[in-house]
């Protein structure tokens, strides 16, 4: 897949964690196989990297980073500033006000950008700022104001947060590629399109006042109950590459209902389709890298977080495990 996608000036990656390619010797075959970038799935987040104030954990990103130097994979970083992935202390620390909050984020810019330096070169900086609209999967809770979700770093540091946080970023390592990483932008859905324009404002206010900002990052979590125009992704990602920012695409999968005939040969060929028709919309829209979280049902975190929480007639699953499917599909159009 990474030739594929190289041949055609485009790069294909996926998430791992560094237990898999340590446990699973067909998971790490692929992913050396497939993927020309690797994105740690949970190794470089807040909680795993500094679960105590003060005390930094990196043992399980190191690991994930000498696998990947080993086979010549590019890491990308995922993710600085979000709301989950949270350890008690700092969302204690952040209630505790803006000159506490400061000094949160800086401590945790300054250990991990300079410890992660010239082996992680993209960060997804600020990860899910805009705030979901009504009638969305997950909405906000009543009486959220705003473009901007309500989390602990916006109560602490107020809208400008995310500004704070790209320039921490572009501060301690200028060579870095900042990148703002969302999702829920993918459908053709009201609820989708109201988060597009909420997303765009935000970039646009961005780019007028300067702040540093190289790429955004839509995460494509897909789900097949959800109708997808290609034309009018194509088109949201036209309007973010007129902003001068590249696109990634960052953590794809499908999740979608049982098909209520069983029939799953025909449910892995509509997933297929679909994912077919999102990446060429990407790729025309003007993205050059894909990512997927995770690189087949087999491994994916659906089935690992979310396999109790499912109602037993209700399977959700990520990429169609027939990886060979997959593939074809995902890069047919670009043949
Ligand atoms: O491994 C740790 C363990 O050491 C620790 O003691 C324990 C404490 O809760 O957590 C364990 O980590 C789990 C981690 O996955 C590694 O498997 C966390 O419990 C669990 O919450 C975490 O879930 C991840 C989730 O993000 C939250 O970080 C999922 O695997 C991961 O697929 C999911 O990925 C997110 C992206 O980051 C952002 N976009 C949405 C995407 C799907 O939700």
């Amino acid at each position: 897949m990474a030739e594929i996608a190289a041949g055609r000036g485009l790069t294909y990656g996926c998430a791992v964690t560094a237990k898999l390619l340590e446990e699973e010797p067909q998971f790490a075959a692929l992913v050396a196989q497939e993927a020309g970038l690797l994105v740690p799935e949970y190794e470089a987040k807040f909680a795993a990297l500094q679960p105590e104030e003060g005390r930094f954990d990196t043992a399980p990103l190191d690991a994930l980073l000498r696998w990947a130097e080993h086979f010549r994979k590019p890491v990308r970083g995922h993710a600085l500033v979000w709301h989950d992935a949270l350890p008690g202390w700092t969302r204690a620390a952040l209630a505790e006000g803006r000159t506490r909050a400061m000094g949160v984020l800086e401590r945790h810019f300054d250990h991990v950008l300079a410890h992660t330096r010239l082996r992680i070169r993209d960060w997804d900086v600020v990860n899910e700022p805009v705030a979901n609209p009504p009638g969305s999967d997950v909405p906000e809770p009543a009486g959220n104001s705003g473009d901007l979700r309500d989390t602990p770093w916006l109560r602490a540091l107020g809208p400008d947060y995310v500004a704070i946080a790209l320039r921490a970023a572009r501060q301690r390592d200028p060579t870095l590629r900042l990148t703002l990483n969302d999702y829920g932008v993918e459908a053709d859905t009201p609820p989708a399109e109201e988060k597009r324009q909420r997303l765009l404002r935000l970039l646009r206010g961005l780019r007028a006042r300067n702040v540093p900002l190289d790429a955004v990052g839509i995460q494509g979590h897909l789900q097949m109950r959800e109708p997808f125009r290609a034309e009018v992704f194509r088109d949201f990602v036209r309007q973010i590459r007129a902003l001068d920012l590249q696109v990634l695409i960052t953590e794809l999968d499908v999740r979608e209902v049982r098909p209520p005939s069983g029939d799953f040969p025909a449910r892995d060929s509509q997933v297929a389709l679909r994912v077919h028709a999102f990446a060429s919309a990407a790729f025309e829209g003007g993205a050059r890298t894909l990512l997927t979280w995770g690189i087949s049902d087999r491994w994916s975190w659906l089935y690992r977080e979310q396999a109790v929480a499912l109602d037993p007639g209700d399977v959700h699953r990520g990429l169609p495990y027939d990886w060979e499917l997959n593939r074809k599909q995902m890069w047919r159009a670009l043949a």
